[in-house]
């Protein structure tokens, strides 16, 4: 009775039944993997935020199937602010990036066409691909000494049924950026062949060395579609506020326009209050980057501090986003280091292989965490691994 797109594998696997038989036995437990902002004790203007959702100009509708223009006017401010040029007319509004993925995943794709995924990253794709009936074929990312794109694979896996490559900026977990040449050679690749890049800029603001990286939103050098939106630039995920932009050569750029006023027509999903309360939302991500980037920035120089003394295991160079990769001795599969990890020590971190990493031997540990819970978490993660070997 139902469509084979839903024949989901839902059984759980064998490190959240851990969880949940940890929960349910009242341990207490120390999470390396908080990533939701609303729950990790940042200090939020209250008032502004509620303030906002109650506008009076909420009480009248008016469709539109890019949003409301204030909205669309504070969207562009914010890239102003970064020195990019967006004009209102190229932007959508969406209920979440995941809605804006979908739209251009339904502009672009035909049943069984393909798109090109980065490996590692967030496990976001899948379900998402499942439903619009898109392929996901999966490019590299290398490390050496930080990471970078492998162009060569890359290449290798497009074939006449690939539509678009999508990169994440940074990426998440592995916290790189996309480089000025990079976005150079993607260009280059897409526009020769006719594919269109999707940017995930969800984590943008979050450089953690100070650079102000290169957004995708201004990109002329190939059509492009950048995604982004409040749950990270401002911690707000409950507003169900995000945004896709698209750009490129002026005749694609119609085009696509054109046929994504469609979709978004047929949905009009962001609610008058959440539209109306952007801009001022938006003035919000200043206080709430400030606290994360202090936290982040203090969470990594504790991790490493204590990493000093344990030799077997390292880091792996982040320039942004939320969380650090660990690097620790492959003697179990990186579930079973999740699990006993967590049935020993009480200590919650995702195991690399969720994210994709191919081989075992990578943890990845949250940076939100408050500095004392993530200090305790890291010295009971070491003392778990000392113990392990
Ligand atoms: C890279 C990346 N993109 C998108 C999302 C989801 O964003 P949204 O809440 O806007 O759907 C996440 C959530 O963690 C993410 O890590």
């Amino acid at each position: 009775m139902f469509a084979k797109r839903t024949n989901w594998n839902l059984t759980p696997n064998r490190l959240s039944e851990a969880l949940e038989a940890h929960r349910a036995a009242g341990k207490p437990l120390l999470d390396l993997t908080v990533s939701n902002p609303t729950e990790c004790g940042f200090e939020y203007d209250s008032a502004a935020i509620l303030d906002a959702l109650s506008n009076p100009a909420a009480l009248s509708y008016e469709p539109n199937p890019n949003g409301l223009e204030s909205a669309r006017r504070a969207v562009a401010g914010y890239y102003s602010d970064r020195g990019e040029n967006v004009s209102i007319e190229d932007i959508f509004l969406t209920t979440s990036t995941s809605e804006a993925y979908s739209y251009v995943f339904r502009a672009l794709c035909d049943p069984g066409d393909e798109l090109l995924i980065p490996s590692p990253s967030y496990p976001l794709f899948d379900f998402l691909a499942d439903i619009q009936d898109v392929s996901l074929v999966r490019y590299p990312l290398l490390y050496d000494h930080g990471w970078q794109i492998d162009f060569h694979s890359l290449e290798r896996a497009i074939t006449p049924r690939t539509r678009g490559v999508i990169v994440v900026n940074p990426n998440n977990p592995t916290g790189n950026f996309v480089k000025s040449a990079e976005m150079a050679k993607l260009n280059e690749i897409c526009s020769a062949r006719g594919l269109a890049i999707m940017a995930d800029e969800v984590f943008l603001d979050f450089a953690l060395d100070g650079d102000r990286p290169v957004s995708f939103a201004a990109n002329r050098g190939a059509p492009t579609f950048t995604l982004s939106g409040l749950s990270k630039i401002c911690g707000l995920p409950q507003m169900k506020a995000a945004w896709l932009i698209v750009s490129g050569p002026q005749t694609w750029k119609s085009q696509a326009l054109a046929r994504l006023e469609v979709i978004a027509d047929t949905y009009l999903s962001v609610n008058a209050p959440v539209q109306l309360a952007i801009p001022r939302f938006l003035e919000q991500r200043h206080s709430f980057q400030e606290q994360v980037m202090a936290r982040a920035q203090r969470n990594l120089a504790e991790l490493d501090r204590q990493l000093a003394a344990h030799k077997a295991v390292s880091r792996l160079e982040v320039e942004g986003g939320w969380c650090a990769v660990l690097r620790v001795p492959a003697t179990h599969s990186d579930e079973d280091l999740a699990i006993e990890l967590l049935t020993t020590h009480g200590v919650s971190v995702h195991p690399g292989h969720f994210y994709g990493f191919h081989s075992k031997g990578y943890l990845v540990a949250a940076l939100l965490a408050h500095e004392t819970k993530f200090s305790t978490c890291v010295a009971r993660l070491m003392a778990f691994l000392d113990q392990s070997h």
